[in-house]
């Protein structure tokens, strides 16, 4: 297995960098930090982040990095971290990109793999709409894909399972116009660096794990 591993997650909205990144951080037992489950933890909570953060995720659009990005350089300090971690949802926009570089940068520390999870369009929506999440933990479940095992209950800590509210058609559409104009330049960002790894991410979520696997264990 390898060690020390700093990964990054890409893809649209719904491509599944949630699911994957969590099958990642327990396999490779490395955190799984997503800068939207932060951001709904602090909704949940009723925090002023979360209020903050809330006004933008509504309408589909980025949080302003002025917030976000301290949150994750934070997190990424931490002791936890000192071993790699997997970042999903971030960074969502060069600049952050470039933060992000300069901070590990000054530790003279690095990205090892930005794995691109691939979907078309026309996929993500069918599959937004039959997504539900954990209010407590953020899991993810699909209403025909992969259902939990007891009807609206959470299957890791029992809370209720819900529609996101940035999940309602309408704003999914935003949601991959602000993927297309701001995110989808990463790809090539990354791929300069020499990094960039892409999967395809309409098979099968095992599949899309196992290519994950070989390109983590190459
Ligand atoms: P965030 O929470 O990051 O949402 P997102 O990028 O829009 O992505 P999703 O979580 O919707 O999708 P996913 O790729 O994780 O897919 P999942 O695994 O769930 O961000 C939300 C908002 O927060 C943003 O819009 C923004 O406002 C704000 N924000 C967050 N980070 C920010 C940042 N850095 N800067 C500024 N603002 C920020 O899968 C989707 C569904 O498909 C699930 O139901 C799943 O079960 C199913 N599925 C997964 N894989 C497969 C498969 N292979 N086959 C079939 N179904 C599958
Ligand atoms: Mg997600």
């Amino acid at each position: 297995m390898r060690e020390k591993v700093k990964i990054i997650m890409l893809g649209a909205p719904g491509a599944g960098k949630g699911t994957q990144a969590k099958m990642i951080s327990e396999k490779y037992n490395i955190p799984h930090i997503s800068t939207g489950d932060i951001f709904r933890f602090n909704i949940k909570n009723g925090t002023e982040l979360g209020m903050e953060a809330k006004k933008y995720m509504d309408q589909g659009l980025l949080v302003p990095d002025e917030l976000t990005v301290k949150i994750l350089l934070d997190r990424v300090a931490k002791d936890d971290c000192k071993d790699g971690y997997v970042l999903d949802g971030f960074p969502r926009n060069i600049p952050q990109a470039e933060v992000l570089d300069n901070a590990l940068g000054e530790i003279d520390d690095k990205i090892d793999f930005a794995i691109d999870v691939d979907v078309p369009d026309e996929n993500i929506i069918k599959r937004m709409s039959g997504r539900r999440a954990c209010i407590n933990c953020g899991a993810t479940y699909h209403m025909e894909n992969i259902p939990p095992k007891k009807e609206g209950i959470c299957d890791d800590c029992g809370a209720e399972i819900v529609l996101r509210d940035d999940d309602r058609p309408k704003t999914v559409g935003k949601r991959l116009d602000v993927y297309h104009e701001q995110t989808q330049p990463l790809i090539d960002f990354y791929q300069a660096k020499g990094i960039l790894r892409t999967v395809d991410g309409t098979i099968d979520m095992k599949d899309v794990f196992a290519a994950i696997c070989d390109i983590l264990d190459r």
